[in-house]
């Protein structure tokens, strides 16, 4: 069976004991009350997915549509939609990167084969109010889409699969977001030859597909093929109703919007709760006209929470990437931790150091990779770089800030970056907090490791009665 999103939700059902909840309490998204019950969830520090059973749609009618929350926060979660069963950060991120370097060539069904064509609207049955699209956050422009777009460049014929926030304007538009990345390219290609840009927006489908979207693939790659690579299996397709073969669209996918990115329009988009935790400014973003909607009976839309927990956790993609790119210039890098670093704009990496300066050349290999990287804390491979608490213990007795600690003037950085004066350029700044190789430093403080190995504390205390 190919896989997808419903097959994926059975296995953490069954496998994931508190990674996974339903509901059949009735929530209006629109009017923030599913996100307010993630809210409350996370104020808990319990990051479950959650399926809204039974959800109101934008114009507050009951709908049999459904509302998926919280599907990538945590890490046995993303380690799940990769087939790990209690992965580390390490294993989640080689992992991908084995994965999305395994690309395989898609599978076509017939559309009477393709779940997603269980439902059909065209023409004037589209209405995206019928749908239970969430607002999220107080200050955002309107209920928000946060799907996976897929486009195919109109010369190449090349898959291309990224994460856009999509805001809906009325019954069939949408603003979307592109920052400069690959779909804005190709939607620049097609408009300069006078086109609009065809597309199919999925609201949900298996997480590795989602996954895809949010790496950083190279321009020259088909991204149906990478996305068979990270599920482990060729992408089952199908013809779209707006163009048949012309545009393949993912035949597991829960609900799909087809449309276009229109040529020599633009429209009003935002604000919208970004992932550094604050409202992000409305903009002058890009118009989508949808022309049609093919869903599976009950449909699900994956909401992603953003400005939360969940938000900085769909980027390990982009976590991934860079561990493998900072490792292959310093391979004594051992483990890095971006999303859980208490910030998406820290970065913490340990090494084992082997000569003075390197761990320097590691800040300066992530630096290079990425705008999202400001703050670099370097640590040994003693230190855990996703436990805060060991990591601040080896700035607080490793660091001689005179010595330790260099700031990058002048730096290109984060355009969502609140503390910006100017509008993208800022500072970078490195802790060093490794141990000096050259001399011998002080020892930590604790019982022999080999005595403390033989202890099994399930022998020594007799339960509780
Ligand atoms: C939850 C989530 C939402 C995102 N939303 C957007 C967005 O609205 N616009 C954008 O340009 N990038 C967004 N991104 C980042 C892109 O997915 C990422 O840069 C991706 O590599 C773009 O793919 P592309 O280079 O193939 O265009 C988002 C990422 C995540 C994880």
């Amino acid at each position: 069976m190919a896989k997808s999103l419903r097959h994926w939700l059975s296995q953490i059902e069954e496998k994931f004991p508190g990674e996974f909840a339903r509901t059949s309490q009735e929530v209006m998204p629109s009017k923030f009350e599913a996100s307010a019950i993630m809210e409350c969830l996370e104020r808990q520090a319990q990051y479950p997915a959650v399926l809204f059973e039974r959800a109101r749609d934008i114009e507050g009618n009951p709908t049999s549509f459904r509302l998926l929350m919280n599907t990538f926060a945590t890490v046995p979660k993303i380690g799940s939609a990769l087939d790990l069963a209690q992965p580390t950060r390490v294993e989640v991120m080689e992992r991908y990167m084995k994965m999305q370097s395994s690309p395989k060539d898609v599978t076509v069904v017939e559309k009477n084969e393709a779940p997603v064509k269980e439902v059909i609207w065209t023409g004037s049955e589209v209405n995206l109010e019928r749908l239970p699209i969430p607002r999220t956050n107080e200050m955002d422009g309107g209920p928000y889409l946060t799907p996976i777009v897929v486009a195919r460049h109109h010369k190449t014929g090349r898959y291309n699969v990224s994460w856009n926030r999509c805001m809906v304007i009325d019954r069939n538009h949408l603003g979307i977001w592109m920052s400069p990345r690959h779909l804005w390219t190709y939607f620049m290609a097609a408009e300069e030859d006078g086109k609009s840009l065809p597309i199919a927006i999925v609201l949900g489908h298996h997480p590795a597909f989602f996954l895809v979207g949010a790496g950083l693939t190279k321009l020259d790659q088909d991204e149906y093929r990478v996305a068979g690579g990270v599920m482990g299996e060729g992408l089952e397709v199908t013809p779209s109703e707006s163009l048949g073969s012309e545009l393949l669209v993912p035949a597991q996918a829960e609900i799909i919007l087809e449309g276009e990115i229109v040529r020599d329009r633009r429209t009003i988009e935002g604000p919208f709760g970004e992932f550094t935790g604050y409202n992000g400014p409305q903009r002058l973003s890009w118009l989508v006209e949808v022309k049609a909607v093919t869903a599976r009976h009950d449909g699900i839309i994956v909401g992603v929470f953003g400005g939360h927990q969940e938000n900085l956790y769909a980027h390990y993609p982009i976590q991934a990437d860079i561990y493998a790119n900072v490792r292959a210039v310093i391979p004594n890098v051992v483990d890095i931790s971006w999303v859980d670093s208490g910030g998406p704009l820290n970065m913490i990496i340990s090494l084992k150091k082997k000569t003075e300066g390197e761990q320097l050349r590691a800040a300066m290999a992530a630096f290079s990779q990425s705008n999202f990287i400001k703050h670099v804390i370097l640590v040994d491979d003693d230190i855990d770089p996703g436990n805060l608490k060991q990591v601040m213990w080896a700035v607080a007795t490793r660091v001689q800030s005179d010595r330790d600690v260099n700031v990058l003037k002048g730096m290109q950085g984060q355009v969502l970056d609140p503390s910006l004066e100017h509008e993208i350029r800022g500072a970078g700044l490195i802790i060093d907090a490794t141990k000096p190789t050259d001399r011998a430093y002080a020892i930590k403080a604790q019982p022999p490791e080999e005595i403390v190995r033989k202890v099994d504390l399930t022998q020594i205390f007799s339960p509780v009665r």
